[in-house]
């Protein structure tokens, strides 16, 4: 039986992408270092599909562990999420950056052309539309710049895929560029449990509301938005993915190289979620105004119009039901998985 080879799969996205492949039939392997993930997340993932799937602690930066995924395993597609992912720690450790993805890219690519899998779907991110286009993003949009090294990271990942499919028209390459994930599984046995003090607001303002954190840092509120504050994208977790497992299936059925935006084409503010966030927790939480943060921009959502035509997905979730979702987590896992 063909299998998908999910890497990074014990992260957040990665298991609640693994929960939907399983739930749809599919056969999977993980492969992942736990560099930002536990090992729990693999028996949650068990627990609420009830399947069992094959595990490789593995690093893909070592070759030879890589191919011995596909030596063991026939592999008819990889969804690709293994990557660093901090913004802000790219800045300080680029070097480490650029070859944790970049490299660990290319020896997943060389992998899978050594054992004719040529059919990926790569976990890229909005980040790559840089500061210089206007929102909503479409993905005709230049792409060639970014704000930090991380970003730097899925612009050059991108352009190595396209340049493979360039080399080899057999390929099938989806470039899935996500906005801001937030939220958890239904049933609360997953969601996003970040190693130290999160950088990102949604579980920033978790950690206010269970106490560990005392009061949410605002970044700037003299941003040209409606409240003053950052506007992103938020998109329920679940939805993200939902929307790899209709990237999956159009892999699987065409040839080529399609980039396309997994967000929900609306705007929420630092406000809007933090009040999100209380009505789910019940209880006003600590605020106070702080400087912007460098490299921030003031508004980024998607242009969705792609997502529907291409892949036949559209996010369903709204900003209250991804607060509720994200705080029944929180409030099941106070100390992570
Ligand atoms: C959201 C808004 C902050 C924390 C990052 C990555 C991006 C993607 C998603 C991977 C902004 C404000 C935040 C806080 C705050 N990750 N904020 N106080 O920066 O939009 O995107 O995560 O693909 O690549 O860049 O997300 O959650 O850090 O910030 O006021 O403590 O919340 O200024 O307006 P961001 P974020």
């Amino acid at each position: 039986m063909s299998k998908i080879l999910v890497t990074g799969g014990a992260g957040f996205i990665g298991s609640h992408t693994c929960v939907e492949l399983l739930d749809a039939g599919y056969d999977i392997v993980v492969l992942d270092n736990f560099s930002n993930s536990k090992p729990e997340a693999l028996n949650r993932i068990k627990k609420i599909t009830g399947k069992d799937f094959k595990f490789y602690e593995a690093d893909l930066l070592n070759l030879p562990e890589v191919e011995k995924v596909f030596e063991e395993n026939d592999i008819s597609a990889v969804i690709h999420f293994a990557g660093l992912k901090a913004v802000g720690e790219s800045v300080a450790k680029p070097v480490e950056y650029y070859h944790n993805n970049i490299t660990g890219t290319l020896m997943l690519i060389q992998a899978m052309r050594k054992h004719n899998c040529k059919k990926i779907v790569f976990s890229s991110s909005a980040t790559v539309y840089g500061v210089d286009n206007p929102v909503p993003y479409v993905e005709t949009m230049p792409t060639n710049t970014s704000t930090n090294p991380y970003g730097y990271t899925k612009v050059m990942i991108e352009q190595i895929l396209k340049d493979v499919y360039v080399s080899d028209n057999d390929w099938s390459i989806v470039l899935l560029r996500y906005f801001n994930p937030i939220g958890a599984h239904k049933s609360g046995l997953i969601g996003e449990d970040p190693n130290g003090i999160p950088n990102n607001l949604f579980p920033y303002i978790a950690q206010v509301a269970t106490g560990k954190l005392k009061e949410l840092g605002v970044f700037g509120d003299d941003y040209d938005t409606p409240d003053g504050t950052g506007v992103r994208d938020y998109i329920h977790v679940v939805d993200l993915a939902t929307g790899h497992l209709n990237a999956l299936n159009y892999a699987l059925k065409n040839k080529g190289v399609e980039a396309v935006n997994l967000g929900t084409g609306k705007g929420s503010s630092v406000f809007d979620v933090l009040h999100a966030f209380e009505k789910a927790c019940g209880r006003e939480l600590p605020y106070k105004i702080k400087p912007r943060r460098p490299g921030d921009i003031a508004t980024c959502y998607a242009d969705t119009t792609k997502a529907k035509e291409v892949l036949g997905w559209e996010a369903q979730y709204q900003l209250d039901e991804m607060a509720a979702d994200g705080w029944n987590f929180t409030k099941n896992n106070p100390n992570g998985l």
